[in-house]
């Protein structure tokens, strides 16, 4: 299993405090059946500066390769990037693509999701060449306008992420049940930030997914292998 999102690098952002952390978040994965992760730290386009970050995760990569390579799971590199106005413009967020071609992209803090919002993501695809997979879509189910992301999601003009520990939780939102029953989440994630307060929780997630439905819950396994597979040959 490939786990989409994850904040195991230690010391980047908000998630993994330091390497023996990330341990315990690798162990989870382990015994959870995940055998590939992309790590996605948090970056804020408005407020960092992309080197600096990309440096950063160069570094904590590099701190728990054996780790990674001791629990068996396959590490990529990616961001989780908070949206804002203009950045399907931005040739700069190409370099935060992992698999050369997938960004995720978490839409978090917006007022409300408009013809802007949606013409900047499809401008990711058609203009830079990467993938947006839309990071917990479930938080934006509220959101004014969230219905504008569904077309999106239909077209393949984006591909959608939901937490494993939404499914888990008592949030019942009539919004993600349609997501499901259309059969347009292409993947679940744990992100995971911490081994007690944010755990690694997909498999909990899956099976509680696998109740609502079965054939969805199939297809999000098999996107996460297919892609898992893309990803290894990428890096080849
Ligand atoms: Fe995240």
């Amino acid at each position: 299993m490939l786990d989409i999102h994850s904040h195991i690098l230690p010391a980047v952002d908000d998630g993994a405090r330091n390497a023996e952390e990330t341990a315990r978040l690798l162990s989870q994965m382990k015994n959870q059946g995940v055998t590939a992760v992309v790590a996605t730290p948090h970056f804020y386009p408005l407020g960092s500066v992309l080197d600096d970050f990309l440096e950063l995760r160069a570094t904590a990569a590099k701190e728990i390769a054996e780790l990674c390579r001791e629990s068996g799971i396959t590490l990529f590199l990616g961001a989780e990037v908070l949206y804002y106005g203009g950045i399907g413009n931005s040739e700069d967020v190409k370099r935060l693509a992992f698999g050369g071609k997938y960004m995720l992209l978490e839409l978090l803090g917006l007022k409300k999701i408009d013809d802007k919002v949606t013409r900047d993501i499809s401008a990711l695809k058609y203009d830079l060449g990467i993938t947006p997979i839309i990071a917990h879509v479930e938080r934006y189910a509220r959101y004014s306008g969230y219905k504008k992301l569904l077309p999106l999601f239909e077209n393949g003009d984006a591909l959608c992420q939901i937490n494993a520990s939404f499914f888990t939780s008592k949030h019942e939102t009539r919004a993600v049940k349609k997501l499901v029953s259309r059969e347009l989440v292409s993947f679940i994630g744990s992100d995971c930030h911490s081994s007690v307060n944010r755990p690694v929780t997909l498999d909990k997630g899956i099976s509680a997914l696998r109740a609502i439905s079965a054939r969805q819950t199939r297809i999000i396994i098999q996107n996460g292998e297919n892609l898992k597979e893309e990803l290894m040959s990428f890096e080849k």
